[in-house]
């Protein structure tokens, strides 16, 4: 069996590295805020990667390797029988293929709909593109709430929906996926599904693609090997349009296309068609860092509330019982602004985590912790953040 890919490297080992998850904040800080993992790459996508630099095939990328890759693993893990190659398109990465989606139905001025707390860049990529961004929050089940999302939908022309949702990891269900889409249709409301976390399926849950539910036909997805295989500075990704967006997605401007790179295609094909032994692997270690987490969680912080993810490795915690002031919730904070908690805890525990007033509406109190790290590490932050709220009672 495939041994657990977050107990390969030592914290010296990861500290060596340059990214923005290491490079952010001092050596004394133990980073568990943006979405890099503490992993080495799937083996298979390192030889390939290695195969090209040994070649110098480090030219433009060309074809449709990626989506019939993608193809394959939606129909195989995902029943999704009908990933059309034909209409499918390269882009430079899920934000940027976004963005792309809702030029092709929108326009400037025109509204947009969210669902805070959500993935603040959200927010500023829809905003810097002129286009308004439309709340309609979560319910306090932290799901879709139908009421809010047929509210918003009537002011507005497009819905970027986090299926799964990040931050809090939800899941969404085929019911609420179809009662989505009649909703858009009702309203002429066109749908991007941003579904770049959908391969990290924790136990007891189902992705359910939303090109698959009825009503879904004029709807685009995106998706992307980035988060499942942590390739996000190997970029590329794939945009996906139903039978009905077709025709949109073919006056997406050809250069569009030229933005991603040869050796992001060929990386991110390689983890779709042969990475499938990895990412098993890594998510039992995810399973069981959901539920150590918990665990630490019960014992070190008992006033923080954590209901654990049903995808992705992002921990959504509730602080507010902590009783630690906070800013405004802002979906326009850059990504490592930190305030509240997450401030608090990078001052007095050396733990960076990221601030949930970025996610926007509802995000305030709350802080989001990336547990895609080796257990050593996440029973060291945790037991750090329990130490030092200990000493300030
Ligand atoms: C929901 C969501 N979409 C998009 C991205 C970024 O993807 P990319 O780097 O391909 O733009 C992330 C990164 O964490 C994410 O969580």
């Amino acid at each position: 069996m495939t041994p657990n890919p977050l107990e390969e490297l030592t914290l010296a080992q990861l500290r060596a590295r340059t990214s923005s998850k290491w490079r952010v904040h001092p050596d004394d800080v133990l980073p568990l805020w943006v979405a890099e993992m503490d992993v080495l790459l799937a083996p298979t996508v390192a030889e390939a990667l290695r195969r090209a630099i040994d070649i110098g095939d480090t030219g433009y990328a060309l074809g449709t390797g990626l989506a019939e890759a993608i193809a394959e693993f939606a129909s195989l893990r995902w029943q999704w029988h009908d990933l059309e190659v034909s209409r499918t398109a390269l882009v430079p990465d899920v934000m940027q293929g976004a963005v792309e989606m809702l030029r092709l139905v929108t326009d400037r001025g025109d509204a947009v709909v969210v669902n805070p707390p959500v993935y603040a860049p959200f927010y500023a990529f829809v905003s810097h593109d002129g286009r308004r961004v439309i709340n309609a929050p979560l319910g306090a089940d932290g799901r879709l709430d139908l009421d809010s999302l047929a509210e918003a939908f009537s002011r507005a022309r497009a819905y970027l929906l986090c299926n799964p949702h990040n931050p809090t990891g939800s899941v969404h269900t085929r019911e609420e996926l179809t009662a989505v889409a009649a909703l858009a249709r009702r309203f002429g409301v066109r749908v991007v599904s941003d579904e770049i976390h959908a391969p990290l399926m924790l136990s007891g849950s189902r992705f359910v693609p939303y090109l698959t539910v009825p009503g879904s036909e004029d709807a685009f997805a995106l998706t992307s090997a980035s988060k499942a295989w942590n390739l996000a500075g190997i970029k590329t990704a794939l945009a996906i349009a139903g039978p009905e967006a077709a025709g949109d997605l073919a006056r997406m401007p050809e250069e569009v296309s030229h933005g991603p790179s040869h050796l992001g295609v060929i990386a991110h094909a390689e983890a779709f068609r042969t990475g499938g032994d990895w990412l098993d692997a890594l998510l039992r270690g995810l399973d069981e860092n959901r539920a150590l987490l918990g665990e630490l969680l019960a014992e070190h912080l008992p006033a923080v509330k954590y209901q654990g993810p049903q995808a992705t490795y992002l921990a959504w915690l509730d602080c507010r019982d902590l009783g630690f002031d906070d800013a405004a919730p802002t979906g326009l904070a850059v990504v490592s602004d930190v305030s509240g908690p997450a401030q608090w805890f990078l001052e007095h525990a050396r733990v960076a985590l990221s601030s949930g007033h970025v996610f926007g509406p509802g995000g305030a109190g709350h802080v989001r912790l990336n547990f895609a790290t080796t257990p050593a590490i996440l029973t060291e932050a945790v037991s750090r953040m329990g130490r030092a709220v200990q000493r300030s009672g």
